[in-house]
């Protein structure tokens, strides 16, 4: 390269190099939106991370003392790529004890985070082209995960009762999609939750057409109110790819979730997995499995969801009492996030726009749509905000939103 070539001049022969895969698919539009929501007085809505409060962190230190100490060379050394046995064999029983769904550890693959799993389904199944259905709005790191592939995305619109079966009906019969991806309890972004009657029909639906329905189920266990609803696993296990992760029941950092798959997409999934990482890290699947043998679970996961319960429940009143009635909300029974519908004409970007200039923050509905331009919604994630702040920064969405109506 000639010695006189300016920065902009570099910038675009570099451009010029990246592959069509990657030229599409935008930065993560929360991550800008978190570095303009930081700062100690800001009341942020806008992330959506767990509340580190209630991370387990001195039980997790005297799992790293003891595996360092019993099997530190094992567990630094390279591991296989299906992962740590013990974990998931854990992960097949808690199935068991959990919602009586027995599965065999062998079909069972530990990923870095569900998030990899999304990729790694991405890479076995999606040609630039295939058709995937997913729900409107969507959740943004699938959406991101999967553009990487270049699919063509169905949206269908979810309803207080999950994704409408005529509407998956008429898209498999039209687009004959590959995959379709569903987060069927508290969705985020919207915090919905997919009712027993249309798990059945949606599950008949699927079994009707040469389709794979990837259910992400990062939330279900964080469930604060009603009853848990069946797995679309019980309906169609051969069907079905289920993600779990232990970033909202655990720890997000350690990077551990997994695939629950049938036996001849398992095969390919490891194929995928070792052109990836080899394998996930192996010191965290082992210092998890030591917490996890040493530690009650569920009344760990209990305690969050007590928590989580208190805050989405002070978000709710406040929204009753500061929001002008025009604006519909979802009622989660579990999760991080709630949702919010303004009438068409109102505009989410300027509530933001405003609502930064007042120290509140939370992520306009927008990115979460595809194919699509939605100016009128709005996500609210309430884990990481204490009650009483949760009603000072609703109050202060309210009095701006019954500006926007006058
Ligand atoms: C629906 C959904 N799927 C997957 C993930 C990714 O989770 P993980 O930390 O397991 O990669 C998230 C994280 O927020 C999520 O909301």
């Amino acid at each position: 390269m000639n010695t006189h070539t300016s920065n902009s001049e570099k910038a675009l022969l570099t451009e010029a190099l990246f592959s069509n895969r990657i030229q599409h698919v935008p930065r993560s539009f929360i991550r800008e939106i978190l570095k303009v929501a930081v700062g100690k007085d800001m009341i942020s809505f806008a992330g959506g991370l767990p509340n580190p409060q209630l991370f387990p962190v001195a039980e997790l230190q005297e799992s790293c003392n003891r595996v360092m100490l019993h099997t530190g060379q094992d567990a630094l050394q390279y591991s296989n790529s299906e992962g740590y046995l013990p974990l998931r064999e854990y992960i097949a029983q808690r199935y068991w004890q959990q919602q009586k769904i027995r599965i065999n550890p062998v079909n069972i693959l530990i990923t870095s985070g569900s998030q990899q799993g999304l990729d790694l389904l991405g890479k076995v199944f999606i040609n630039p082209g295939d058709r995937v259905v997913i729900e409107e709005p969507g959740y943004l790191g699938a959406i991101q995960a999967m553009s990487i592939f270049e699919p063509q995305f169905i949206p269908i619109p979810l309803e207080a009762d999950g994704m409408y079966p005529e509407a998956l009906n008429e898209a498999c019969s039209r687009h004959s999609p590959k995959l379709m991806y569903v987060v069927p309890d508290f969705q985020n972004p919207s915090g919905q939750s997919y009712s027993d009657s249309t798990r059945k029909r949606i599950a008949g639906i699927v079994d009707q057409y040469n389709l794979l329905l990837v259910e992400d189920n990062p939330y279900s266990d964080i469930r604060f109110a009603g009853q848990r609803k069946k797995s679309f696993y019980e309906w169609l296990p051969e069907k079905t790819l289920l993600l779990g992760t232990f970033s909202k029941t655990a720890v997000p950092g350690f990077r551990l979730g997994w695939i629950v798959a049938p036996d001849a997409i398992m095969e390919k999934l490891i194929v995928a997995k070792q052109a990836a990482d080899l394998h996930t890290n192996t010191f965290t699947q082992q210092v998890l499995f030591d917490f996890l043998t040493h530690n009650d679970l569920e009344k760990h996961i209990a305690r969050i969801a007590h928590t989580y319960g208190a805050q989405c429940q002070a978000m709710t009143t406040a929204i009753e009492d500061h929001f002008p009635a025009e604006v519909t909300f979802s009622r989660p029974e579990g999760g991080m996030f709630l949702w919010a519908q303004l009438p068409p004409e109102w505009s989410s970007k300027k509530l933001f726009d405003r609502a930064i200039e007042q120290k509140v923050a939370f992520v306009p509905g927008a990115p979460f749509y595809v194919n699509k331009f939605n100016d009128s919604t709005l996500r609210l994630n309430f884990s990481c905000t204490h009650p009483d702040t949760i009603r000072k920064g609703i109050q202060v969405l309210g009095e701006l939103l019954t500006l926007q109506r006058n």
